[in-house]
């Protein structure tokens, strides 16, 4: 086992000023993390999250080695990546702003005749108020401006947050993880067609193979539209785990010159 003596910035462990108080501290965490990992857990389990949080951090590391300016954009969020994901900004990129967008309710209503006529509706596993966070957003917000203080939850469906909020520096990174057609349709419709989109953003989608992958459907088909209508160029970097793709965006019809950003 190796021990992490990392005192993260804005942690609770780093507003202690009495070192041997610290060190305990952080051999309990090392502890509870030791716990954690060697927790019993079903195959199946393992698998679902096997190179999800790693693939994260490779695309956070890739926008700042690679100089990717802009927000990052998670739409979707339930806590425990994001934890993760203000942890590393903190620590790594401590200006750069991080976006949060989830209605905190589970999905919208169900609308659109491509959700509709999608096997995970008909079978039932997705459905309005389906899949809601456990987390309240006001205790997630609270939570994450305490390890990053740039974090900004946005609360409510898609189609009203993102035309109220301004990201005059375009985003870097977006993680999409809303399943439905229609969610998906509206984030990338918006972002696309403001210009928000910087050169060189990883777009990572973390549904691309529900529905029995097909094109159809979800993600896969919100970002094939995507492409014809906004004349995306675009590198496939492929499979990230059981069910997430992601992809780089070189240009688009419209993608504004950001010097500054
Ligand atoms: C699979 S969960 C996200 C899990 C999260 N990425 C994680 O790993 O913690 C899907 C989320 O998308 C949200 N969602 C889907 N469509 C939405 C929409 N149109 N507006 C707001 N939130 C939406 C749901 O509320 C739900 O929290």
């Amino acid at each position: 086992m190796k021990f992490d003596w990392t005192v993260h910035p804005n942690s609770r462990i780093s507003r202690i000023r009495f070192r041997p108080l610290q060190w305990i501290l952080l051999l309990m965490r090392n502890m509870w993390v030791f716990t954690l990992r060697h927790r019993p857990r079903n195959d199946r389990d393992r698998i679902i999250n096997f190179r999800y949080i790693d693939s994260v951090k490779i695309s956070l590391t890739y926008i700042m080695c690679a100089e990717v300016d802009g927000s990052i954009g998670e739409f979707g969020c339930h806590g425990n990546l994001a934890k993760l994901i203000a942890r590393w900004l903190a620590e790594y990129s401590p200006t750069r702003r991080y976006h949060i967008f989830d209605s905190f309710e589970g999905y919208p209503a169900i609308e659109s005749e491509v959700d509709l006529s999608s096997p995970h509706i008909i079978s039932g596993i997705w459905y309005s108020g389906a899949s809601s966070s456990k987390i309240s957003a006001a205790k997630l917000a609270a939570k994450l401006s305490r390890i990053h203080k740039h974090t900004h939850v946005h609360v409510g469906f898609f189609s009203k947050t993102l035309p109220a909020t301004t990201i005059d520096e375009g985003f870097s990174l977006l993680i999409l993880d809303c399943n439905l057609y229609s969610s998906h349709n509206v984030v990338l419709s918006h972002v696309f067609s403001c210009g928000l989109i910087n050169e060189g953003v990883m777009v990572m989608f973390a549904d691309y193979n529900v529905n029995r992958a097909s094109p159809d459907f979800s993600s896969r088909r919100a970002w094939r539209e995507a492409v014809e209508n906004f004349e995306i160029r675009f590198s496939d970097e492929g499979p990230y785990n059981w069910g997430g793709h992601r992809f780089i965006v070189h240009g688009y019809n419209g993608m504004p010159s950001r010097p500054d950003a």
